[in-house]
């Protein structure tokens, strides 16, 4: 079981399109996949077709004392199972106000979600305490980013919020992984914001990227995806081409280490520097 939690702390950057997409496309290709919605606003779980559930039967069950599930309460709009988000869970978030409140999601992924080959969690722009519990439960923390200032600034600072999260609380996590989301070509600032990203976190960027397409824009509310209504479109290929470079990045399983007794120096931990120095000289339009 691979969990992966998609987030950036700035909305509209394509968080919830890629759990969509990235979940249809792993279940496509006959991987078991649950996604979690964790967004109290609950878009994903909307624009699957799935009507506001029982408190009991959605991603509020993760957080609490009983952690029961039945997994006959799942949904499975499509290629994959869902958790729905319930309104509830903007209320239940004022209860969770204790440091030991971050470690319900991974309690529950352990004792329910084995049986799955991916978990992907879809989180809300603000960083709330069910951000904070994903980004303990994942392994994998995939960061959609539009190439442009505002977008940049919160790909970077969660990058750092889950670097944080990672020595604090889940050393399992692996380097965090950012994915160009609504890349347009013809904009001169999308190529500076794309390349000052990749000069400054190398390999931590997908080579894949996402470009904007009129399919990915539509939002139907009957669980369909483009891979279902447009599967020849650019928004089709390009998350297909992504998906097979995660699943090449998230399926790598460490090589096993040498026996010689000259082991290869290990690479110092990479330090990105502080968000703030993103360069507003890049912002031209
Ligand atoms: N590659 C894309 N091209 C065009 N529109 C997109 C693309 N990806 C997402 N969108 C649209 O952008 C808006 C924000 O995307 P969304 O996935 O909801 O972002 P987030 O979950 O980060 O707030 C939505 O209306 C969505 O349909
Ligand atoms: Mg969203």
């Amino acid at each position: 079981m691979i969990p992966i939690t998609v987030c950036n702390h700035k909305g509209g950057t394509g968080k919830t399109t890629s759990s969509i997409m990235i979940a249809a496309a792993l279940g496509m290709s006959g991987r078991r996949v649950l996604v979690v919605d964790l967004d109290p606003q609950g878009f994903l779980t909307r624009m699957m077709g799935v009507a506001e559930p029982d408190p009991k039967a959605s991603s509020c069950a993760l957080f609490g004392e009983s952690q029961s599930f039945d997994k006959a309460s799942l949904v499975n709009p499509g290629a994959f199972s869902l958790i729905p988000a319930s309104t509830r869970l903007s209320t239940d978030m004022r209860r969770l106000t204790r440091s030991i409140d971050v470690l319900w999601a991974r309690e529950f992924q352990e004792a329910h979600f084995q049986d799955f080959d991916y978990v992907l969690y879809d989180s809300a722009a603000a960083l709330t305490v069910f951000t904070l519990n994903a980004l303990t439960a994942a392994e994998h923390v995939l960061i959609p980013v539009l190439p442009e200032y505002q977008p940049v600034v919160g790909a970077e600072q969660t990058y750092q919020t889950a670097i944080t999260v990672r020595k604090k609380l889940n050393p399992a996590m692996q380097d965090p992984i950012f994915l160009l989301t609504m890349v347009d070509g013809r904009k001169r600032n999308h190529l500076a914001y794309e390349n000052y990203l990749r000069d400054r976190y190398g390999d931590s960027i997908m080579n894949s990227r996402i470009r904007t397409s009129a399919s990915l824009s539509t939002t139907r509310h009957d669980g369909q995806t483009p891979f279902d209504f447009d599967p020849r479109g650019r928004g089709s290929q390009d998350y297909a081409a992504a998906v097979d470079e995660l699943v090449a990045r998230t399926e790598r399983r460490p090589q096993p280490e040498p026996e010689s007794d000259t082991k290869p120096e290990s690479q110092p931990e990479r330090k990105p520097e502080t968000p703030a120095d993103t360069p507003e000289s890049l912002e031209v339009s």
